[in-house]
């Protein structure tokens, strides 16, 4: 015999699973977008979902609400698995109020942001969202700061990855500009702070939503994202991977993942990498390539400040950070936007216990006006803050050029790195020949007989006496010189070496870094 109190159960479970209604479903398929259920569905492990609060109601009654009520309101929560490791989500259900956040929206995020700070597991949202929920004025800017209070203290304690899937526009942007990394869909998402019709009354801008907060305009121009998927399942697959390189928390270890590569595998690819001439570009990726299990680098930001290349991989099944600069790009140099994403991602590699693998060919920081108006100064200086702080393992080959303050920036001995090898072709000097000789022997070049000539046989000397690796190695600031095919197993054998490395900085509030 039916139970009638199961039925009812059953039949709320069922109304709490229709979000605003079949009308408003179809429209966001029609947009090329999921539903906020189906999202979670595919993110997760099959059939991992427990969802929490779905028969949670807002209790706004201005403006005829009290006669617009959706179980659930408008956003889903609870956790899940990924590859079997715990992970706290939610997300955002643009069929009911578009998303909007409520007071109650608002509570159930936090609910399950709570949680995971308290169960050491990641947050992921899912942000489909036309920000406050208007009818609800205050309240809701409450709800905001309810959950960036939590972002900013999860912040380094779990990781959270925001996923861009939707609108995402005035308060929906900031909760996940604090998160660790954001994941934008080509086409069909978008984040501003004020959207093209606000832009125009202020500024008389007329700019597109793509133009303005596109996926490739955060990804390539802003730098607020850090990957830009193709679709939304091309979105949530990329999540599943990132998760991969992550621990739960800050007191784990990423999880180990063994490789058939061959640990002791030597790469003879790797000797004609840097070409003869040291002016001649080379494509670092390649080199990252030989060098990691698999060949497989997850690369962070690719489209931004393409001079410097970040992301996760695996040595001997250990995830790692790798910061290398890109010799293919404004020859490697650091400017201001290099040394502000390899600084953040420097940063969320110590927080998370990861070590980091720095390839270096930096002729230096960016010279010119432009730079220098715009704070070189102090975001290098975050760059170099970022690596004297880290107290995770930390490796760096020279791959070729180490220049200036540039060489003291990218995990140098001095600033705590723990291994610093070099390639016979790398060159550990204060500047580069040309510009050396430029300026020592300026007064014996301008009365040399032949200048040409002179310059010539002065670079040459240069070169031979500096611009080589010896000189720091007989002062033991590279620890050793290697030839480039060994890179791998030396890498490898130095993060064993490392693995019960203990290190620590002065007790503190936090530091005062110049951001
Ligand atoms: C309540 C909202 C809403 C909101 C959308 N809706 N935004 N309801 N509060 N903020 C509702 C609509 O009424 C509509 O309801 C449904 O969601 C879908 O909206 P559409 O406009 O039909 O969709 P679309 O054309 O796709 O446009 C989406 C949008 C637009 C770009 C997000 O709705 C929009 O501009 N919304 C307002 C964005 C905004 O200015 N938010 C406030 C930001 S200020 P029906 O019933 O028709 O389905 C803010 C302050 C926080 O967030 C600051 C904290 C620091």
């Amino acid at each position: 015999m039916a139970n009638p109190k199961i039925e009812q159960l059953q039949r709320l479970r069922e109304e709490s699973q229709q979000g605003g209604g079949a009308e408003r479903v179809r429209r966001q398929r029609e947009r090329g977008r999921m539903t906020a259920r189906e999202r979670v569905e595919l993110l997760l492990d099959k059939g991992t979902f427990r969802e929490i609060d779905a028969f949670v109601e807002h209790r706004e009654t201005n403006f005829g609400m009290d006669k617009k009520k959706y179980l659930g309101d408008s956003v889903i929560t609870g956790w899940g698995t990924i590859d079997e490791r715990l992970v706290y989500i939610f997300s955002q259900d643009f069929t009911v109020f578009g998303g909007s956040l409520s007071l109650v929206h608002a509570r159930k995020v936090c609910k399950i942001m709570d949680m995971a700070l308290k169960n050491g597991a990641p947050v992921i949202g899912i942000n489909d969202s036309g920000g406050a929920r208007i009818q609800e004025g205050v309240d809701s800017l409450g709800g905001y700061a309810d959950i960036f209070l939590r972002n900013t203290l999860a912040s380094g304690v779990v990781p959270q990855i925001s996923a861009i899937m939707g609108p995402c526009a005035g308060g929906a942007v900031y909760s996940p500009a604090l998160t660790d990394f954001i994941f934008m869909v080509k086409d069909t998402s978008h984040m501003f702070i004020t959207g093209p019709d606000v832009v125009k009354t202020v500024t008389g801008e007329e700019v597109s939503f793509e133009q303005l907060g596109g996926a490739m305009t955060h990804n390539s121009k802003s730098g607020v994202a850090h990957m830009a998927a193709n679709s939304e399942a091309d979105c949530l697959y990329l999540i599943r991977e990132l998760f991969s390189y992550l621990p739960s928390n800050n007191m784990e270890d990423a999880p180990f993942k063994a490789s058939r590569d061959d640990a002791l595998r030597t790469e003879a690819a790797l000797d004609k990498l840097v070409p003869e001439n040291p002016n001649k570009p080379y494509d670092i990726k390649e080199g990252i390539h030989h060098i990691v299990d698999d060949g497989i680098f997850f690369e962070i930001q690719e489209h931004y400040a393409q001079n410097i290349v970040v992301g996760f991989s695996r040595l001997g099944g250990h995830a790692v950070g790798i910061v290398a600069n890109q010799p293919m790009v404004l020859a490697g140099v650091l400017d201001i936007n290099a040394s502000e994403k390899a600084a953040r991602f420097v940063r969320f590699c110590d927080c998370f216990n990861i070590p980091l693998i720095v390839f270096e060919d930096v002729p230096g920081f960016l010279p010119g006006l432009d730079q220098e108006y715009g704070g070189i100064i102090r975001h290098g200086a975050k760059l170099l803050y970022a690596f004297c702080e880290a107290t995770v393992p930390k490796l760096t080959v020279v791959t070729r050029k180490a220049y200036g303050g540039a060489y003291c920036v990218m995990n140098s001995k001095h600033i705590r790195a723990d291994l610093n090898l070099a390639w016979p072709t790398a060159e550990i000097a204060v500047m580069g020949p040309e510009g050396a000789v430029n300026i020592i022997f300026r007064r014996e070049l301008e009365e040399a007989e032949d200048p040409v000539a002179r310059k010539a046989e002065l670079v040459q000397e240069y070169r031979e006496r500096f611009a080589n690796p010896y000189t720091a190695a007989r002062r033991g600031y590279v620890d050793d010189v290697i030839e480039p095919r060994e890179t791998r197993p030396r890498l490898i054998n130095a993060l064993h070496m490392l693995q019960n490395k203990r290190d620590n900085n002065p007790p503190k509030k936090h530091g005062n870094m110049p951001l």
